[in-house]
């Protein structure tokens, strides 16, 4: 399964999109505005005079405000940082990458409103913020995407879990679709080896493409412990659970569950480092892990597209999950059991959610962040 040919998460910004649904990931970015802004300030300081263009480049984009607010941080944090260093600004090229699948379309479009809104004083006022390029990116960031020594900085958040194929299996991870205490151990070493691999691909095509002394922070799904993932299996049981009713119900046929496995790994912090360690090309200035509440799912315009729920707090919450999970991986789902059953799954996954919630009120994704500097010496 080649997943460059049909994983996005859903484009324009209606009901189901992720750019209605991405609020948890949102607030994940946002917590990690401190670990960008320092990145961008060493960098412009260790540059000094001659940065005149910053060329910058955020990975796994997909299209929606979480697109926007990266290049509005880092565009804040040059502007910050050349005002204390009394430079003038330097010119911004942001380079947007996802899949082909992406749809670019809808970023593209609200760059133009955007600019347009714009006003003339504000486009020639010279204090102004510094000028900015957009350019999209189509292509696997698990290959080289980029001239080398090209790019000064570069972001990516909440897309590295994601493998760039699920592994070979040898044995069948019998109605789980991730991996859980349960998960028999060639499953989740086949799961880790993919992880591995794919990790120390991404990390040898960005020591190609950033200059030396270059900045990279990357925020991903994780796990905080080493131990198997349990905790992030909360998030996916309720998922399993639901697809094993229809399978129970005859809806789903019993082998395609079992050959279901989302493509996905979330590391712990020491896999990180070691990957970071052994592929040799970057200091590790920084890491953190956080966690977000699933509650950053839940959305503002719930009260008036839920008359069939009830009002409680774990309905709202648990809708909210069910529409951010179904806006990042309904590719998958149609992809793997056909889109007629879409809607079911999904229904069903909402109502698993909610029995779940009301024993466990603080569910969360786990995240890790790193910054990174390119060696200069290599
Ligand atoms: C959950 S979204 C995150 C989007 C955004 N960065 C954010 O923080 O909200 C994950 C994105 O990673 C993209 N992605 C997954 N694998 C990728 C790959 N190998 N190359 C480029 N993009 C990839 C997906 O298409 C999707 O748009």
């Amino acid at each position: 399964m080649d997943l460059a040919k049909f994983f996005h998460t859903n484009g324009g910004i209606g009901d189901t999109s992720y750019s209605s649904n991405s609020g948890l990931q949102r607030m994940g970015v946002m917590k990690t505005k401190g670990v960008i802004e320092r990145a961008i300030s060493d960098l412009c300081r260790s540059n000094g005079n001659f940065l005149k263009t910053l060329v910058i480049a955020d990975l796994g984009c997909s299209s929606g405000p979480n697109t926007l607010l990266v290049g509005s941080m880092v565009i804040d944090a040059v502007a910050k940082t050349s005002l204390e260093l009394g430079l003038k600004f330097p010119e911004v090229q942001i380079n947007l990458n996802d899949l082909p699948t992406n749809d670019f379309n809808t970023i593209f479009k609200a760059l133009h409103e955007h600019q347009e809104n714009k006003t003339t004083e504000e486009i020639i006022d010279e204090h102004h913020p510094p000028i900015c390029y957009f350019t999209g990116v189509p292509g696997s960031f698990y290959r080289r995407l980029f001239p080398a020594n090209s790019l000064h900085f570069v972001h990516s958040s909440y897309s590295l879990q994601w493998l760039s194929q699920l592994p070979e299996l040898e044995e069948i991870n019998k109605g789980l679709i991730y991996l859980s205490s349960t998960t028999p151990e060639s499953v989740s070493k086949a799961y880790y080896e993919q992880f591995q691999k794919d990790f120390l691909a991404f990390l040898t095509c960005r020591a190609e493409e950033i200059m030396g002394g270059g900045r990279m922070v990357l925020t991903l799904g994780a796990r905080i412990t080493d131990a198997c993932g349990e905790k992030s299996y909360q998030l996916w049981r309720p998922l399993a659970m639901a697809l094993q009713e229809m399978v129970f119900e005859g809806l789903v046929d019993e082998a395609k569950l079992d050959s279901f496995n989302l493509p996905l790994y979330t590391a712990s912090p020491t896999e990180i480092v070691n990957l970071v360690e052994s592929e040799g090309s970057f200091t590790l200035d920084h890491l953190e892990s956080f966690e977000v509440n699933w509650e950053a799912w839940k959305r503002k315009s719930y009260d008036n597209d839920s008359s069939q729920l009830k009002d409680t707090e774990c309905h709202v919450i648990a809708h909210g999950v069910a529409k951010g999970i179904r806006a990042a991986i309904e590719s998958l789902v149609s992809d793997h059991f056909g889109e007629a059953i879409v809607n079911d799954v999904f229904t069903r996954y909402e109502k698993f959610l909610i029995e779940r919630m009301s024993t466990e009120k603080k569910e969360a994704v786990v995240s890790i962040t790193i910054s990174l500097t390119k060696k200069t010496d290599i």
